[in-house]
């Protein structure tokens, strides 16, 4: 797939009506108070916001937020993010009560070069998930140009990222091409030796992730919930920790590839392992496949992170995507810190997934230290995996 694609600044946006999809899609409280928690995602819109406000252009902004499957929630609505959006940019921010509907038309229609309009929940239409044609032509016949910067939702081939660039010239904002040059840049030409961290529950989410860096890593280093996979595979005990029993060949597999392919695949040799899963549950380090009947590996062991912290001292790039223990409780966040830490001090170009990783790298306080952590989960995800994306395909060619 090519990544190489136009951007704002190859198209002229001054006096038109840009249609600008974003990932508004950002965690609310849930007591419905309307309180944005993270507001990352909307900081993450402003330079591609103010760019073509300062190019005299009129943006319809629009997004999803969770998965209100076609129907109209009011706890899914966009308000919250207008407000903070408003507050953000110094700026009123229309509010359309509608995605397509009258509302929004005439609200797009009277919008001036300057002015910021946020259509409604796109996930409010039905035809949005189904990538509809009629949903798609009627966003875009607002706009006379489409953005695209919401690399959050990339991997989608919905009606607004990916189906209304068959009605208009469909360029990538700054956020998009910041991830296109990070994650992309890592895959296709990294700075050696790239050292890939793999982490996260479950060898069935990851499989993708850990194939085709195979084809890629010089290093990759297993942790997290899945690493119990890949000792029972090999004959080990995992007591209660998560197995997958249907993924072991595959994970057996896996180490084959990686000799075949020289690739050094480093597993846990040690685990933190705990009587129940919870915060104040008692564990004990034990080695690697000697986890005792009734206990559960929780964290990477103490020598592990040393194995692992050591492994990317020299790296030239690392991508990091799960955490390695349930980061979560403080007493089996230790491995995730670890590594967090080590990656901290290495001059390695340091690229971080989102999701998890992204929530355990900004929780642990090392965020400012990273060169890039993604704004995107199951899209950095897809990314890693070598899948072609439908939100970035859509986009003009450079
Ligand atoms: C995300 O949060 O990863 C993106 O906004 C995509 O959301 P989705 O998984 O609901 O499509």
């Amino acid at each position: 797939m090519n990544y190489n694609k136009k951007t704002v600044r190859d198209i002229d946006v001054k006096g038109k009506k840009v249609l600008l999809r974003c990932d508004f899609n950002v965690p609310m409280a849930k007591d419905g108070s309307g309180v944005i928690t993270d507001d990352k995602r909307i900081r993450a819109a402003l330079p591609t916001i103010q760019y073509l406000l300062d190019q005299g252009a009129a943006v319809i902004a629009c997004s999803h937020m969770g998965k209100p499957k076609g129907e109209v929630k009011p706890e899914l609505s966009l308000k919250p993010v207008a407000v903070r959006l408003g507050e953000l940019l110094g700026k009123e921010i229309v509010m359309a009560a509608d995605v397509v509907g009258p509302d929004a038309q005439a609200k797009a229609a009277a919008l001036q070069p300057g002015q910021i309009l946020l259509l409604e929940n796109t996930r409010f239409e039905k035809g949005e998930t189904k990538n509809d044609p009629a949903l798609a032509k009627a966003m875009a016949s607002m706009a006379e140009v489409y953005v695209s910067d919401a690399f959050g939702a990339v991997h989608r081939a919905h009606a607004s990222t990916a189906g209304v660039a068959d009605y208009l010239p469909a360029v990538s904002g700054f956020l998009i091409q910041k991830e296109l040059d990070f994650i992309g840049g890592a895959l296709a030409n990294p700075k050696r030796p790239l050292v890939a961290i793999l982490g996260g529950s479950k060898v069935s989410s990851k499989i993708g992730v850990i194939n085709n860096l195979l084809e890629i890593a010089d290093t990759i280093i297993i942790g997290g919930g899945m690493a119990y996979t890949f000792s029972a595979a090999q004959g080990g005990k995992v007591g209660n920790s998560l197995l997958e029993e249907d993924w072991k060949d595959y994970s057996l597999e896996m180490v084959q590839k990686a000799k075949d392919k020289g690739v050094k695949l480093l597993l846990p040799v040690d685990t933190v392992c705990a009587d129940a899963f919870a915060p104040d549950a008692k564990s004990q380090v034990v080695l690697s496949g000697e986890i005792p009947d009734g206990w559960e590996g929780l964290d990477i062991g103490p020598e592990t992170v040393k194995l692992y912290c050591d492994a990317v001292k020299d790296a030239g790039t690392v991508i990091w995507n799960g955490p390695m223990g349930v980061f979560e409780f403080p007493a089996f966040a230790k491995g995730t810190e670890a590594v967090a830490e080590a990656l901290s001090k290495t001059s390695a170009i340091t690229i971080i997934g989102g999701g998890d990783s992204a929530a355990a790298v900004q929780q642990l306080g090392y965020a400012d230290k990273m060169t890039h952590i993604s704004t995107g989960g199951g899209a950095s995800l897809e990314f890693m995996e070598g899948k072609e994306l439908p939100g970035v395909a859509c986009l003009l060619d450079a």
